[in-house]
């Protein structure tokens, strides 16, 4: 195995192959390893001593950076003072008063936090709530959900249900919750390649909505489900009047709008949520990722008032809504996350993410015009750049641009031929040009 020497101890004893790697190509892999074994602040440290610039936050959760003392504390308190907690008819107070830092900082009117430990649980567990909500309200017909193309959503069977990327999909086409509907995804390179910000062409295309409704009546249709902005699909950033033509249309056929902002909640798009960022406001919020900095898995799900009290009928006796997990609502996750929170407030990091995107969008757009660049696409402190593809080999060109990051000292993420960057808020102007210019590099390397 190349490179044997340097691999961690672990490894040296056990071996690589038990462990079955998840969304990677496992082979490649193992025949070109490579451990990442400390973390600090916006860096990673391989086992070979690079030290590599996280160009993507974690995968977009480490916000604050990587092994956050404060965070880091928080969990460690956490674990000698109690390390779980039942979440069955019993509670611990730090979980009650996050749901409360929480809900002020969603959009007014969504006041109620359903814990997960995830972004795919936590959309599993909105639609839940969707389907069970008009059920309890007398409009039980209403079960179908409507995602859109190149949306992700998660790996469990309602998100890559509604998601709508086709490797994700493929291999389980039978196996799919029913009833499924895909808006247009909101691309089009002709109309708005380059686009600095929000595209200004597409907000017809919500206009989709109306066929599908048209298609299957409102009266079975339960939810909407979009990311504001999706990340993983390589920041598709929606087109201005876009979410605002998807809000009308869900308000005047009573569909309920889930907005999955796993990506896009705690600040990445410099506001708390990419609700308030694009002022639209959805019935439920997906989060997870950044509100523990990644540290500790947490999700959950912001509900407005009114679609938590319609479940608060029956016999105060009788449970509400038949669903949660083991670890909902972590005593380690919320100690994570409260220090989080706090460190955020502190640091005003929000605010930070929203003063250097203006400095990321002018670094990344230089990019254009290096060779095989189709596209550059920014919102908030995120960019993606698109490559053309090689014919026949999605992603190969994408994966030169990877492995020679790493030469340069940058710890890149590919999707098909798109990388995409997302740094740590607390990431320098400095270090954004470092990135950007070694991207450079590596687009050019890879032509
Ligand atoms: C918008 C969105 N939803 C859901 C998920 C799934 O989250 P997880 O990997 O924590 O299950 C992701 C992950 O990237 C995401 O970006």
């Amino acid at each position: 195995m190349k490179r044997e020497n340097a691999l961690h101890e672990d490894v040296n004893q056990a071996g690589l192959d038990a462990y079955w790697m998840p969304f990677t190509a496992n082979r490649y892999y193992k025949s070109h390893p490579r451990m990442l074994v400390r973390a600090e602040g916006a860096y990673y440290e391989t086992d070979d001593g690079k030290r590599l610039f996280d160009c993507l936050s974690g995968l977009w959760c480490c916000t604050l950076g990587h092994c956050n003392p404060a965070v880091a504390d928080a969990i460690g308190r956490q674990a000698k003072e109690m390390d779980y907690a039942t979440a069955f008819n019993m509670g611990h107070p730090k979980i009650f008063s996050l749901a409360q830092r929480i809900a002020d900082l969603a959009p007014e009117g969504l006041s109620k936090v359903f814990f997960v430990n995830s972004g795919s649980e936590a959309v599993d567990t909105a639609l839940k709530i969707a389907l069970a909500y008009h059920r309890v309200r007398g409009e039980g017909t209403r079960t179908r959900f409507i995602g859109r193309e190149r949306g992700y959503h998660g790996v469990g069977f309602g998100g890559m249900s509604v998601g709508g990327m086709m490797a994700n999909r493929k291999m389980f086409s039978t196996a799919m919750v029913p009833g499924v509907d895909h808006l247009p995804h909101t691309i089009n390179l002709s109309q708005m390649a380059f686009s600095r910000g929000q595209p200004t062409w597409g907000a017809h295309l919500a206009d989709e909505l109306e066929r599908i409704v048209g298609l299957h009546d409102a009266s079975n249709i339960a939810a909407v489900i979009v990311e504001p902005m999706c990340g993983s699909a390589g920041v598709l950033v929606p087109p201005v009047g876009y979410l605002q033509k998807l809000r009308e249309i869900c308000d005047k056929h009573g569909i309920l709008l889930i907005f999955d902002e796993v990506i896009t909640g705690f600040g990445r798009l410099g506001a708390n949520f990419g609700a308030q960022r694009y002022g639209v406001v959805p019935d439920m919020i997906t989060f997870a990722k950044g509100v523990t900095n990644g540290s500790v898995p947490m999700g959950g799900v912001i509900v407005k008032q009114e679609i938590h009290d319609t479940f608060m009928t029956g016999p105060a006796t009788a449970v509400e809504f038949f669903h949660g997990y083991t670890y909902s609502g972590h005593p380690l996750a919320a100690a994570a996350a409260h220090a989080a929170l706090d460190e955020f407030e502190k640091g005003g990091l929000f605010q930070r993410a929203r003063s250097l995107e203006p400095v990321l969008e002018k670094m990344v757009h230089e990019l254009k015009g290096e060779p095989g660049v189709i596209d550059i696409r920014n919102a908030g402190l995120s960019a993606a750049v698109e490559l053309e593809s090689i014919p026949g080999q999605v992603g190969a060109r994408a994966r030169k641009v990877f492995d020679r990051g790493i030469e340069e000292n940058m710890l890149f993420r590919f999707t098909g031929d798109t990388i995409a960057v997302a740094p740590p808020f607390i990431a320098t102007e400095d270090e954004i040009g470092r990135m950007i210019e070694a991207l450079r590099t590596c687009i050019r390397a890879a032509a």
